[in-house]
Formats: structure tokens, sequence, C-alpha cells
């Protein structure tokens, strides 16, 4: 079975942060989501990967390579255009040819291995397509099921405005070789895209058997700042401490803390969970719980919690951020506390009670 990675699209969610980065390189506890997108496929023996790629074709290949890091290979995927999931597997149509495959948007991240759910679909037969679906609160933000008195898909619908069930459409889908017709039949969305959704609907009024199971663990979709910032937290309440980096004997760990190596921490209080990848620096500072500190950044004189720092990013002077994503180099200072979704390279200076946000 191979394995299609959607990490193409616009990322308008996660502007500004997206104007300069992919969102399926946003590192969750200093890990791009994308890897863990390849650790559980290749978990699954899902080793022959196809990745479609959009604008940010650049920095997904620089950040996966050829995929043997993970004993898999890869192949690229342009896309001409993000214009829908259906098109991204019709432009997919080479690399994918008559193989039975998952398709996994490279923006999910799930708490449990893929094990239950691509059990046996790779041997063929009469399924077209198996569906993970979830119970979520605001349906209305994903594609929907209805389920007939029998409890089989009987209805899928994109973002409806009035959804009839609380059941989403997870970001992994097992498809056999007949989603390349669907995908081929339908007409795009409202929104300009090709759906998968209406490609599966498809199979379903064709008559096809289109199964689905039932998520048991959490599942995030992690294109919005608070699902990114609550999966953060998730895969932090997973960590073990260990500290490889120095620790001088005036600050204070409490909890779970990894403290890479050659990262330093300088009369600091960290709260776990926290992780602080190489060569970072916390100085004077209070930090976590649920705190993702990447490679080279600096925390001086700052307080920070429930929140992502990307790589060199500063804080510093007297901020008190929360519930915040920094993108690389972004910079922080003065006296106030914010809430901030930062892209990279921009710089914010806080005044005493009020929070700005910028690019
Ligand atoms: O997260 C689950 C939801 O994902 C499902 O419930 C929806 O039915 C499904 O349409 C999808 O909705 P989103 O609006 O969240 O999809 P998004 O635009 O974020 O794209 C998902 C991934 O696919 C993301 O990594 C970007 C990539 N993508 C997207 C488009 C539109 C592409 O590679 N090419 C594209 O053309």
């Amino acid at each position: 079975m191979k394995g299609l990675i959607l990490a193409g699209g616009s990322g308008r969610r996660l502007r500004p942060l997206t104007h300069t980065s992919a969102k399926q390189l946003v590192p969750i506890a200093n890990k791009p989501i994308l890897h863990y997108v390849i650790e559980d496929l290749v978990g699954v023996g899902v080793t022959d990967l196809g990745i479609v790629v959009g604008d940010t074709a650049d920095e997904i290949r620089a950040s996966v390579g050829d995929g043997s890091r993970w004993g898999a290979t890869v192949t690229y995927i342009e896309q001409s255009a993000p214009l829908g999931l259906a098109h991204a597997v019709v432009e997919a149509g080479g690399f994918l040819g008559d193989d039975r495959f998952v398709m996994y948007l490279g923006d999910n991240m799930f708490e449990d291995s893929l094990e239950a759910v691509v059990d046996g679909f790779a041997e063929g037969g009469v399924v077209s397509a198996r569906l993970l679906l979830s119970r979520v609160d605001d349906p209305g933000s994903f594609g929907v099921a209805e389920l007939g008195n029998d409890g089989s898909i009987c209805r899928l619908v994109e973002k409806p405005d009035d959804p009839r069930s609380d059941l989403a459409l997870v970001g992994v889908y097992l498809f056999g070789p007949a989603i390349h017709e669907a995908v081929r039949s339908i007409e795009p969305s409202a929104r300009g895209e090709l759906e998968i959704t209406d490609a599966i609907s498809w199979l379903v009024d064709r008559g096809d058997t289109v199964e689905h199971r039932l998520l048991d663990g959490w599942w995030i979709d992690t294109g919005k700042k608070d699902p990114l910032l609550e999966c953060n937290r998730l895969v932090l309440d997973g960590i073990v401490g260990e500290v490889a980096g120095s620790v001088d004997d005036t600050s204070r760990l409490d909890g779970m803390v990894r403290v890479g190596a050659g990262a330093e921490v300088v009369d600091s209080t960290l709260v776990g969970p926290v992780v602080v990848a190489a060569g970072a620096r916390i100085q004077g500072s209070r930090v976590g719980p649920y705190v993702s500190v990447g490679a080279d950044c600096t925390i001086t004189g700052a307080t920070v919690d429930h929140s992502v720092l990307m790589d060199s990013s500063r804080v510093a002077g007297g901020a008190h951020l929360s519930d915040s994503v920094l993108g690389r180099h972004a910079e922080v200072s003065g006296g106030g506390s914010a809430s901030l979704l930062l892209g990279d390279h921009s710089v914010v200076e806080l005044g005493e009670s009020r929070g700005v946000g910028g690019d």
C-alpha cells in the first residue's frame, strides 16, 4: 500500500506564520508536524510515500529529504495550484497507479497508531474507501458524515452550515483505485475546490462499499492557532524529562523538562512539561507549563506559558507571553502581557498593559 501525504495548500488560517513557511512544518514539541505524519505511516509499514507540495515545496524538501532517515522513499508531487484535496489526488495519479493507498493530510496529528485503521485494507477486496470519523463539537468546520439506519455512511457534506451529525471526517482516508474515477467525475465546490468529500459521496451514490471506523484517541487538525497549541499541550503531556544541556544552581526545574544539548538555563524556573532545544538560552525567566522552545531561542527576563517558540525567536524585557506561536527569528520585548501569532522575523514591543500583534 502506498502513502499520499498532502502538504500543499495555502495555510490561510495560520497567517502570518504561513506567509513564509509551511503549516505542515510548524513544530510540535520541537518536531515538525510532517515528521509525525511520516513516522505514523512508516509505523504501519507504509514506506512508499508521495508528498503533494505547493508553494512551500523547497522548504518541505529540505526538511524531509528522500525519506531514507525513516526507511521510506519519497516522491514529491508538485500540485499545479491548491485546488482541493481531490485535485491533489488527480495530480498524484501517476504516482499512485492502481495501488491502494492511505491519504494523510499533512497538518493532522493523532494520538494513536494507524494500525487498527489500516488493518486488512491493503489486501484489496470490494471496499472502495475506508474513512475515519471522530465526534466533534464544531462539525461545521469539517467534512461531516451522516449515517443511515444500518450504520453505514449515507451522506457526506463539506463544512455544512447546518450539520446533521457531529461525525467529522478525520484527515486519514484509505482508498482503492475506484477513487480515481470519482475525483475525475466531480465539479468544483462553491469555494472553488475539488472536494474529496464530494468524490467519496460520488462513490457512495454509485453504490460502492465505503466503510468507516470511529476514532478513539485524540485527533487535531492543527491548521489554526488554538488547535495547534492544544496539540502541543497534548504531545508535551507525554514527554519524559531529560537534561543534556546546562542548568545552573539558581535555576529550578519542576515536572517533566527536557533541556537539549548545548542549551543553557540560568537563574530561571521551568515548570514542565517544557522542551528546550539545542542552543537555546533561558535567563532570569519563568517558562512553562506547556512550552516548546526551539533551537537557538533566547528568553531573557520574561514569562512564557502555553506557547510554541520557533527556532531563533526571542522574548525579553519583562514580556509575559501566553497562548502564543512565534515564527522563526521573531522578537517580542517590553513589559506587557499578550497572546500572539507572529510570522518569521516579526518584531513586537509590548506596552505595559496591552498586546499588539504584527508581522
Ligand atoms: O482535517 C480534516 C478536514 O480536512 C476534513 O474534515 C475535511 O473534510 C477536509 O476537506 C479537510 O479540510 P480543511 O479545510 O482542514 O483542509 P485544508 O485546506 O487545511 O487541507 C488539508 C491538507 O491538505 C493541508 O496539509 C494542505 C493540503 N492541501 C490542501 C489543498 C486545498 C493540498 O496539499 N492541496 C490542496 O489543494
